[in-house]
């Protein structure tokens, strides 16, 4: 079995100090960078854009992994790929011609991801499974960090999972809200490849330990 990755979402970092906060992660045994970009209008939120995401990725010496929480993806697809995503993911809610943006993303040398909210069925991406890297499923309403975890995600990563090895897929499965040590165990057991953990590191007194703790539990 694989290890399961752990992508700490910067969200949820201290943006005054955010060279302070990607070196942590930078020197973490965190594998990812967990980069959510938000307009305010696919969720009722804002949280950072472009010239964010620049100051990041030249301190990142991760992969950086960048949730889209925008309508019209496509229209920054090369931008996204010249600020050095490594994984672009997209919402399946905010695409009208997913295959397409999914093509759209490769074509630009980056892994292609695509993002469920809580109320959209996995079965919905089995004509498409082939085509995607990453499904990210949410396990919050996306628009903020600190929310709970809700709990039918643990049958959803369960059934994605035979989605993707009916296919013969390679698609790896990323869980995203609400992630602590206490459900880590569960969603690795149940097929989970990659947990983002947002307020639980950084609200850790110790954020590398809380990293190292939660990669643990996932692979215990
Ligand atoms: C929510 C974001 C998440 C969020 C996770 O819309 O996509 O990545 O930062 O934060 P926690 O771990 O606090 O739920
Ligand atoms: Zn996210």
């Amino acid at each position: 079995m694989n290890k399961t990755l752990i992508a700490p979402s910067v969200l949820a970092s201290d943006f005054g100090n955010l060279q302070r906060d990607v070196e942590m992660i930078n020197n973490s045994e965190a594998d990812w960078f967990h980069i959510d970009i938000m307009d305010g209008v696919f969720v009722p939120n804002i949280s950072f854009g472009m010239p964010v995401l620049k100051a990041i990725s030249e301190h990142a010496k991760k992969t950086i992994d960048v949730h889209l929480m925008i309508i019209d993806p496509d229209r920054y697809i090369k931008e996204f790929a010249k600020l050095g995503a490594n994984i672009l993911t997209v919402h399946y809610e905010a695409c009208t011609h997913l295959h397409r943006t999914l093509q759209a993303i490769k074509a630009e040398g980056m892994k292609a991801g695509v993002a469920i909210n809580p109320h959209t069925s996995v079965d919905l991406l089995k004509d498409v499974i082939k085509d995607i890297d990453l499904v990210c499923i949410m396990s919050v309403n996306p628009g903020f960090g600190g929310q709970s975890f809700i709990e039918n995600t643990y049958h959803k990563v369960q059934r994605l999972k035979e989605i993707i090895s009916m296919n013969n897929a390679e698609t790896l499965i990323e869980i995203d809200g609400g992630v602590t040590d206490k459900n880590a165990a569960e969603l690795s057991k149940a097929g989970a490849d990659v947990l983002v953990a947002g307020s639980f590191v950084f609200k850790a007194d110790d954020q590398p330990q809380t990293i190292k703790n939660l990669k643990q539990i996932a692979n215990s």
